[in-house]
């Protein structure tokens, strides 16, 4: 009986005098970082919004054993703590697994909700943006542990938070009408002796799919030792019912705004069902379907035998008289760029419709600029992460400009052996910023500047706007391709035909690999996985098999050295 007290004080009222409440006193959500004591300004602090592009794959979260829980003795008493409505349990339940290191058992449960008169939607934590109803939170504590123990470890709770949708439709189910009826507008603690257990509450909700991350209470002192799952199919239960919770304690909007992740993974169990950002990725950790089993995917060409990328070696390039110069219209373009778009996979800066182009280069077409896009590794400073090789050397980054042949629809293009023209541009830490303190002469390096380097300052800056997967944000600034390419020798290139190197990989590439990387600054290299927060989004290098690659004759650097040599060897004879 002294610990259930005690849970109470601690998790819901006010442990050291400290006033808190959600609205109507000093100390409203905001303010609870500042309680003395309190961990609320932590780095992580529940409850969150689960965006599930950004949820990964938690192999390990394997499925939960529940012991009790369909027994209909452990429901102790109800009380209406002035904060919630709260259930105490009788300790005779407890459950393990589920991706969690030891047995937890449950010492109460409780509500958070909204606004009763139009049910203005209260639960605390949200998914893809989306508040339900209700919450459940059943708050339960490392078997063998006392509440303080709990409380000072990592992992010392466990709380299981099922999400409450109203349905007007569906008719009332007894064990919510029995709980409800017990719902009070004075303090006091009710005896609940009716038959009840949790799995009645609960209901047909699929325990095996869930969200998993490590978060606090979310009520002060906001202790950081909860591990959380929540889990992904609301319990429904019928409007009129989740009204009594507010119009008879008239107590409202009690839940706390979502906190920041902090750089805090999400994951889901193998159950649940991530959408289509999903469906690949890079590493075989991250999903189901890495690299290496892109070509069991539904619709794939990532097993066919023109794959990109590849590692070219330079000495077997064979010349080719028809690779003469490109025509590139409105690379100059200052306002082609539409917007950025963070795909989960990659940057991607899409084109205005129809308004740049680029054909010669031996194309034989005029091809449509539709986005482009970049391939990097990691935050470390000798980070690789071009997706083609030179000579079995990976670059920093690399650049795909992506293009369509003008006179075919997307669809057609897909299927056509020629029907997209990639222009890749690999990308190399410009020399002297490596080790530069240029902060400390900010004006000099502002007038010192390369259009060059101002052109990836202007996108790079966008990546702090579209750190959610699937977020876009509108290109505004002045910036041309040709502004981000610089002074890169275009003249200068390999071709080959290959295929998109992510899913579905169709074989429709025609490839143009420029040998002069552009420059960037390390610090604007890194940022992009920074910002993204994910890794290594290049695809390995592909075989061959029998294709050939193909350089252009007007090698300028090699015909100046050529040029040199011939001279020096002239003035040697001379
Ligand atoms: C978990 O339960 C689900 C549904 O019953 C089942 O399909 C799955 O195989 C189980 N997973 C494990 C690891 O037992
Ligand atoms: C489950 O309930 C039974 C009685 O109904 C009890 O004997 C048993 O100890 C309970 N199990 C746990 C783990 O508390
Ligand atoms: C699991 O919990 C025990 C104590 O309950 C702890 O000593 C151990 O470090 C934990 N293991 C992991 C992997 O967290
Ligand atoms: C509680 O509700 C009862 C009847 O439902 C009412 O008579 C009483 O005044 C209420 N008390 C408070 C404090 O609202
Ligand atoms: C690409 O394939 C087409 C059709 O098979 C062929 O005509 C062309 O020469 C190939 N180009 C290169 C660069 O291999
Ligand atoms: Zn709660
Ligand atoms: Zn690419």
């Amino acid at each position: 009986m002294y610990m259930l007290l005690t849970v109470l004080c601690l998790s819901w009222a006010i442990a050291d005098g400290s006033e808190w409440c959600y609205t109507g006193c000093v100390n409203t959500p905001s303010k609870w970082p500042e309680i003395e004591g309190g961990h609320c300004g932590g780095n992580r602090q529940s409850p969150i919004n689960i965006v599930r592009t950004n949820v990964k794959k938690g192999e390990h979260l394997g499925n939960f054993t529940f012991v009790n829980f369909t027994s209909q003795e452990v429901f102790d008493n109800i009380v209406n703590t002035g904060e919630t409505v709260k259930v105490n349990l009788k300790k005779m339940m407890e459950f393990q697994g589920g991706g969690l290191n030891g047995t937890y058992i449950p010492v109460q449960f409780h509500f958070h909700w909204g606004e009763y008169d139009d049910l203005h939607p209260g639960s605390e934590h949200l998914i893809d943006g989306k508040r339900y109803d209700m919450e459940m939170h059943i708050v339960s504590l490392k078997k063998g542990y006392s509440l303080e123990q709990a409380l000072a470890d990592p992992e010392g709770i466990a709380v299981l938070g099922l999400l409450i949708e109203a349905n007007e439709t569906m008719s009332k189910s007894e064990p919510w009408i029995n709980l409800t009826s017990h719902i009070m507008n004075s303090t006091e603690a009710v005896n609940l002796t009716d038959a009840i257990s949790i799995s009645d509450l609960i209901g047909e909700v699929d325990l095996t799919r869930f969200y998993r991350y490590e978060g606090s209470l979310t009520t002060p002192m906001c202790n950081e030792a909860v591990i959380w799952t929540v889990f992904e199919e609301p319990i429904h239960v019928s409007a009129d019912l989740l009204q009594l919770f507010s119009t008879i304690t008239k107590i409202t909007n009690i839940y706390r705004p979502e906190q920041d992740l902090k750089g805090r993974k999400v994951y889901a169990s193998p159950s649940v069902k991530l959408p289509s950002a999903h469906e690949w990725c890079y590493d075989k950790h991250e999903c189901d379907h890495g690299q290496e089993l892109w070509y069991t995917l539904a619709h794939s060409f990532c097993g066919g035998t023109r794959q990109s990328p590849v590692d070219i070696t330079s000495k077997d390039a064979m010349v080719n008289d028809l690779l003469n110069s490109f025509n590139f219209k409105n690379f100059d373009h200052k306002n082609a760029i539409d917007s950025v778009i963070n795909t989960g996979h990659t940057v991607k800066c899409v084109l205005k419709d129809g308004l740049v182009e680029v054909s010669g280069g031996g194309l034989g077409h005029i091809y449509s600029v539709l986005q482009f896009h970049f391939h990097w590794a990691d935050v470390s400073s000798d980070s690789r992460g071009s997706e083609h090789l030179l000579d079995s050397k990976r670059f920093p980054m690399e650049m795909h400009i992506v293009t369509k042949r003008k006179d075919l629809t997307l669809d057609e293009a897909l299927m056509t052996g020629n029907g997209l023209a990639v222009l890749g541009f690999f990308i190399e830490m410009s020399d002297g910023t490596k080790s530069s303190n240029a902060e400390e002469t900010p004006n000099h390096e502002e007038s010192s500047q390369t259009t060059e380097t101002k052109a990836w300052k202007l996108l790079s800056g966008y990546l702090s706007d579209i750190q959610e997967i699937g977020t876009e944000a509108k290109f505004t600034s002045e910036v041309s391709i040709d502004d981000l390419l610089g002074d890169v020798d275009r003249g200068s290139y390999y071709r080959y035909n290959g295929s998109l190197t992510t899913p579905s990989c169709n074989e429709a590439v025609v490839w143009t690999i420029f040998k002069q990387p552009i420059q960037v600054e390390q610090s604007l290299i890194q940022l992009f996985p920074t910002k993204m927060e994910y890794h290594n989004v290049y695809r390995s290098a592909q075989d061959l098999h029998d294709r050939t690659i193909y350089t252009s004759t007007a090698a300028a650097s090699n015909l100046s050295t050529l040029l040199v040599v011939l001279l020096l060897t002239c003035a040697h004879v001379l």
